[in-house]
């Protein structure tokens, strides 16, 4: 079997590479990403290997279809990148539901902590042997009260973390979990009551700039506002804005809404074009990593080898218990309770 690997970064190479000789599965690694200007470099392939960033929109999709191309196997879980509608009944979708939800809800908690206890802000100065504490001062994190959006499988490790430095923990979920011991309160109310919100639901639709000039207009002054989970859950230049009149305490941006064009890649030599993402780094209370949460050696070697699972499976013509289609999650639509494949 035969896979084009697109957007290809060093870290990713020898997992997917042994897990791919363990199982007669040859991967071209390819550093472009997927679009429409490179979807030709698939021709001659069973399959596509993608991530968060690559183009999988309908056009690319026809192309990948016309070239022949059978699977697309997301290396990520998040899948707001394709047109699963446009895939369905021509190229079957695979993806990684979750890797280690450890590492994202992890990564959430050292970045609020770097936050509130300035850490970067001393990690430069001592370097340069400047003792000083002035401007240091944080607060504790104990007795203070954090919103978690989603409670999924990040979410619900980051609220665990929380709790064991003594938060008090509210969450707002479009599907709650019953019986999880989880203090469920309206979105208006979280926004209202939180000191800390951070945010682990999908980009849909619906939570679009679910954190923009309204609900950020009802949150508590000097809130700290968390994405680990992807860019456009926030307006950026409303966060931007609310910095300014200095009603955000702080912010930590591990995605960006426009983070297609720069994350991932060195830009230190170039003069970054987006004001806003150049503004919003430009603050002292703003923390910014290249969606960076994912990435611990435990998680790389576990996408790779769901993915290279997933591969198998579709090749064998087995169930494939990780595919998407847009059917997916519909109770009453889903094929999957049904037969083994969506299509
Ligand atoms: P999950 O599917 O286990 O949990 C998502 C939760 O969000 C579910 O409980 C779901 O009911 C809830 N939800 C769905 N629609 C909602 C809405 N409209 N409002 C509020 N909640 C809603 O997903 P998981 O594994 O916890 O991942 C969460 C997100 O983290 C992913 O969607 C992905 O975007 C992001 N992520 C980021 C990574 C990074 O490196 N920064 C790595 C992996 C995931």
């Amino acid at each position: 079997m035969k896979i084009a690997f697109f957007d290809t970064k060093d870290y990713d190479i020898p997992a997917f590479q042994k897990y791919g000789k363990e199982h007669g599965i040859a991967f071209t690694f390819y550093e472009t990403r997927l679009g429409e200007d490179t979807a030709e470099l698939a021709r001659g392939y069973d399959g596509v290997c993608v991530f968060v960033n690559d183009d999988v929109s309908a056009p690319v999709v026809e192309k990948l279809y016309g070239l022949g191309v059978k699977v697309i196997a997301l290396r990520c879980a998040g899948y707001n990148n394709v047109d699963v509608g446009a895939c369905y009944g021509k190229i079957h979708v695979v993806r990684v539901p979750a890797y280690s939800p450890y590492a994202v809800a992890e990564h959430t908690m050292a970045l609020l902590l770097t936050s509130v206890r300035r850490i970067h802000k001393a990690y430069n100065r001592t370097r340069e042997f400047n003792f000083s504490l002035s401007g240091l001062t944080g607060f504790d994190l104990h007795g203070k009260t954090v919103g978690v959006v989603g409670t999924g499988k990040i979410g619900r490790i980051f609220i665990d973390i929380c709790r064991g430095f003594g938060m008090h923990v509210v969450a707002y979920d479009k599907y709650p979990q019953e019986d999880a011991g989880i203090d469920y309160v309206p979105l208006d109310e979280l926004f209202a009551t939180s000191d800390v919100i951070s945010l682990h639901c999908p980009l849909s639709e619906e939570t679009y700039h679910l954190i923009g000039k309204e609900s950020l207009a009802l949150c508590k002054k000097g809130v700290i506002i968390l994405n680990t989970s992807r860019g456009a859950l926030i307006d950026a230049e409303a966060l931007l804005e609310a910095i300014k009149q200095r009603r955000v305490g702080a912010a930590c941006l591990d995605v960006y809404e426009e983070e297609s064009d720069l994350f991932f890649r060195d830009f230190s030599g170039h003069i970054v074009e987006d004001d806003t993402l150049a503004r919003l780094i430009s603050m002292p209370n703003v923390i910014v990593t290249s969606h960076q949460a994912f990435l611990t050696e435990e998680a790389l070697d576990a996408i790779a080898e769901t993915t290279v699972a997933n591969l198998v499976a579709f090749r064998e013509g087995a169930p494939l218990g990780n595919e998407l289609c847009y059917h997916c999650g519909r109770v009453e639509d889903c094929q999957k309770t049904r037969r083994p494949r969506c299509f």
